[in-house]
Formats: C-alpha cells, structure tokens, sequence
C-alpha cells in the first residue's frame, strides 16, 4: 500500500519543503515514486502560496535538489490523508498534537530526530529562518541523515 508521508515545520518555506525534495529524490532515486507519496505544510499559514525561501532553494540545488513546492498550512483533513506526519520541532509537534482530531490520528504525528542516526546531539531540525547560509547547511545536513533512515525503515516494512 502507498505511504502517504507529511512533513511539517512552522513557516513550510525552509525546513519541510527541502525534507519533502530531499525525500523525493531519495524516493526517485530507487524507483519508488509509485509506492511513496510525499507532500510538506506548515502550522502557521502567513506564508500560504509562496516558493520555498531562496537562501534555502539555492543550498539544496547546490546538492542536487529542486524544492518546487508551495508553502500552505496544515490542516485536520492531513490526518486522513496522510499515514505519518513528521515534525520538524517540539513547537510543530506539540501544535500538531493539539490539530489531530483522535488519538488514532495523534499516533500518526512523529519527530524528525526519532530518525537522525548521525546527529547525535540533535534532538530537533533548528530553523534556519534567522541564520546565516550555515544554519540552511545544517538542516540540510540533518535532513539527508534523516531521509536515509526514514526511507530504509520504509523499504523494511
Ligand atoms: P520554516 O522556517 O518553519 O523552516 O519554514 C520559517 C519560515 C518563516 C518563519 C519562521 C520560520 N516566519 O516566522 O515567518
């Protein structure tokens, strides 16, 4: 059965839409394009509409990866949608949490750092909205750990 897969961070201009690409083309790159669907959101919607920060499109096209996405807020009707949704912060966990409409959909929310192998001192993917160009290397660099994990954990179901 397709899994369905939500990434979720505050603005979904940074973090969750270069999971959602990095993930993507993890996923293309096995040829599983047909068995995982992938989408991003975020909690809060001021940002609704727009393309993924630029600083952030240009540090994952320097590692091979295209964000096209377009930022728009989560909603109750993602966990109908969606068989795992993965936050990115406590704050987006936590905000996720209070969305869910039943505990059957709570047990669908998750934490990006449940899947960091590498990254031991990390237990959240920072936001890099207010950083420098290291900041976006840094959640770029967390998130390939965690995609890797996320996508062999998948390949074992
Ligand atoms: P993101 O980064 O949650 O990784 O997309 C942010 C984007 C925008 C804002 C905060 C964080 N903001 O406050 O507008």
């Amino acid at each position: 059965m397709k899994q369905r897969i939500l990434f979720v961070c505050l603005g979904n201009i940074c973090r969750s839409p270069a999971a959602e690409a990095m993930m993507q083309s993890l996923v293309d790159s096995r040829g599983l394009h047909d068995e995982i669907y992938l989408d991003s959101a975020g909690t809060y919607g001021g940002h609704a509409g727009e393309r993924a920060d630029a600083r952030m499109r240009r540090a994952a096209a320097a590692r091979g990866i295209d964000i096209t996405h377009r930022s728009r807020q989560v909603r109750e009707e993602d966990f109908e949608r969606f068989d795992m949704v993965i936050a990115m912060d406590d704050n987006n966990y936590e905000a996720l949490f209070r969305l869910a409409p039943s505990r059957e959909a709570q047990f669908k929310i998750f934490r990006f750092r449940e899947f960091l192998r590498r990254h031991p001192d990390w237990s959240y993917i920072p936001d890099p909205y207010y950083e420098g160009h290291e900041g976006f290397e840094l959640v770029l660099d967390l998130l390939e750990d965690g995609c890797a994990t996320l996508l062999s954990e998948i390949e074992q179901k």
